[in-house]
């Protein structure tokens, strides 16, 4: 990639580093499948080991920052405007069942702005980082959305609620939802990792993605690398507080208000 800024270069190797770390855990979490007791616990710790690695990392270069993080919550820093938004394993439960599809997420906001992103897949060495203006790249290699036009021809992602996560009548709406966009689209993956499907979105894997119910963690660093990609990013309702709502579309240009009207359309 062209020129990287000094903070990315942090970011990039606090991903690392803590990725080499994960990597050894979810070998062990492989082993503990077959045991009885499961590999919960060992999860919930190595969750808070790789949030530890990152923050140690990220505050030792930059001491004044402030952080969001999905295990140990909010620090402020001495720094008002700048935090770190960090997710240390996204798509937990996919590392918990042994499945090879997880990622850390790195986002730093300025000013309510996020200006700098990073999604990590440790295990198959995917680094998604993106800084706003100066574009979104997947391991040195510009990132562009996808250029397909017609949702018959759209691959979407999105997250499907489960026990604990939204109440029935948020089981009722998305079934609805699903249904609407089965219909008319090439079809719809459910792959549990909120920062991968935007970083695949980014990648023009997928032509969009959507969901309700995120944390800021789970997308902050994935909508930057989306709009550095080309792509447009809003709430379903069409606002733009995705990190307030937890509520987000991701697509292409030209499927972007398609998919986000029928979603609409469905909830009646
Ligand atoms: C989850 C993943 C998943 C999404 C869930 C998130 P976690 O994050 O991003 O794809 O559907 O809503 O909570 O719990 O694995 O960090
Ligand atoms: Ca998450």
């Amino acid at each position: 990639m062209a020129l990287r800024s000094a903070t990315l270069n942090v970011m990039m190797k606090a991903a690392r580093q803590a990725g080499v770390r994960l990597k050894r855990d979810y070998g062990e979490v492989d082993q503990l499948q077959v045991s009885r007791k499961g590999p919960a616990d060992f999860v919930t710790a190595a969750d808070t080991r790789t949030e530890k690695i990152l923050k140690n990392e990220l505050q030792r270069a930059r001491p004044d920052f402030g952080f969001l993080m999905e295990e140990a919550g909010h620090a402020v820093g001495k720094d008002g405007a700048r935090r770190w938004i960090i997710d240390p394993i996204d798509g937990t439960s996919n590392f918990v069942h042994g499945i090879a599809h997880f990622a850390m997420s790195i986002a730093l906001e300025d000013q309510g702005e996020i200006v700098a992103g990073l999604v990590f897949d440790p295990i198959n060495e995917l680094m998604f980082v993106a800084e706003k203006g100066q574009g979104a790249y997947l391991n040195e290699r510009r990132l562009r959305v996808s250029s397909r036009l017609r949702m018959a021809d759209s691959l979407f992602a999105t997250g499907i609620p489960f026990l604990g996560r939204g109440e029935a009548p948020d089981h009722e709406r998305f079934l609805k939802e699903m249904g609407a966009i089965m219909a008319v689209s090439a079809g719809i993956r459910r792959f549990g990792s909120a920062s991968l499907d935007l970083a695949y979105v980014a990648a023009g894997r997928f032509e969009g993605f959507w969901e309700t119910g995120l944390q800021p963690w789970d997308i902050a660093a994935g909508i930057l690398l989306v709009r550095e990609a080309g792509g447009l990013v809003t709430e379903i309702d069409g606002g733009a507080k995705m990190l307030q709502s937890g509520s987000i579309v991701a697509a292409n240009p030209a499927v972007h208000g398609p998919l986000r009207e029928a979603i609409l359309r469905a909830r009646g």
